[in-house]
């Protein structure tokens, strides 16, 4: 079963005209286009890498999925919800772990936990907080409060947030980004459990090494248009690369062998690959 469908997923990002702006018949400005024509579709139980460079539309992506931002064209739908008809339900199915670190600062853990459950109408969650919290390595934080956690901290008590509902799906947006060995080591033990007891991850890194060794596929993005997509060894040895870093290279620099090559890949995902000369 397909639990992301991304349909012909298009992103302009307008800028909005003041009102006097608008009194005075300015001209709309032209928007940004942060995502072309993606398609992409992810099974129940995959370990997904969505990678690129810094301004590529992974979070764009990710927020029309959790339904933070409204798609300019296209379908998309998470565990058979539509994110712009069935609002809620679509977010129901999804846990998102964000990029950016966003608390309030007066809860603390336990607090924070249980104000996110509420959002999803659960009460009495503290059995199922108390697991995750021991799980992440937070237990003896659970009465801190939010200001007084490190970085490192935070970004632990970001990833529970995002499970307090247990979702299929789970979507990660550069969860290591600037985090320190031992926490990333602890939070892909944690995750790749996760997806052993069969949620689906999605996963946004700059760390190719890390998306190679646990993501089955891969899809790159380049400017909002997705250029390869394929399982992750199909991907490298097509390309022809040592590992994925290189071939994340050769495919950033449009090396001219490629062209047409990796997104032809995703049609015949498991017969052997070639590129086309
Ligand atoms: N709210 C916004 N308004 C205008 N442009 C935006 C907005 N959010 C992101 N962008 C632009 O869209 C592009 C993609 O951004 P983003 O999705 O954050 O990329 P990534 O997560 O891959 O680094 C970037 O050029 C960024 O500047
Ligand atoms: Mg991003």
């Amino acid at each position: 079963m397909s639990v992301v469908r991304i349909e012909h997923l298009t992103k302009i990002y307008t800028p909005r005209r003041s009102l006097g702006q608008r009194l005075r018949g300015v001209a709309q400005p032209p928007g940004f286009q942060a995502l072309d024509d993606v398609n992409l579709t992810i099974e129940a139980g995959e370990f997904f890498g969505l990678l690129g460079p810094n301004g590529a539309g992974k979070t764009t992506l990710i927020s029309v999925l959790a339904g933070l931002s409204a798609a300019t064209q296209g379908h998309v739908s998470v565990c058979g919800y539509d994110v712009a008809h069935d609002a809620a339900r679509a977010r129901r199915a999804l846990g998102v772990v964000p990029q950016e670190l966003v608390f309030d600062p007066f809860f603390t853990v336990r607090e924070t936990l249980r104000i996110q459950s509420g959002y999803f109408g659960l009460r009495r969650n503290d059995d199922w907080i108390d697991e995750i919290l021991a799980s992440l390595g937070l237990a003896d934080k659970a009465d801190t409060n939010m200001r007084a956690l490190s970085g490192g901290m935070k970004r632990r008590v970001l990833v529970a947030q995002a499970l307090v509902h247990r979702p299929p799906v789970i979507v990660l947006d550069e969860p290591t980004a600037g985090v320190d060995v031992d926490l990333r080591r602890t939070l892909w033990e944690f995750i790749v459990r996760l997806n052993q007891q069969g949620h689906t991850i999605l996963l946004t890194t700059h760390y190719l090494e890390e998306a190679e060794a646990l993501c089955g596929r891969v899809a790159m993005l380049k400017a909002g248009r997705i250029v390869a997509l394929d399982r992750t060894a199909a991907l490298v040895r097509q390309v022809g690369g040592a590992d994925l870093e290189e071939a994340f290279v050769r495919i950033m620099r449009g090396d001219p062998a490629l062209a047409g090559g990796t997104s032809e890949a995703a049609r015949a995902e498991d017969e052997p690959t070639e590129v086309s000369a």
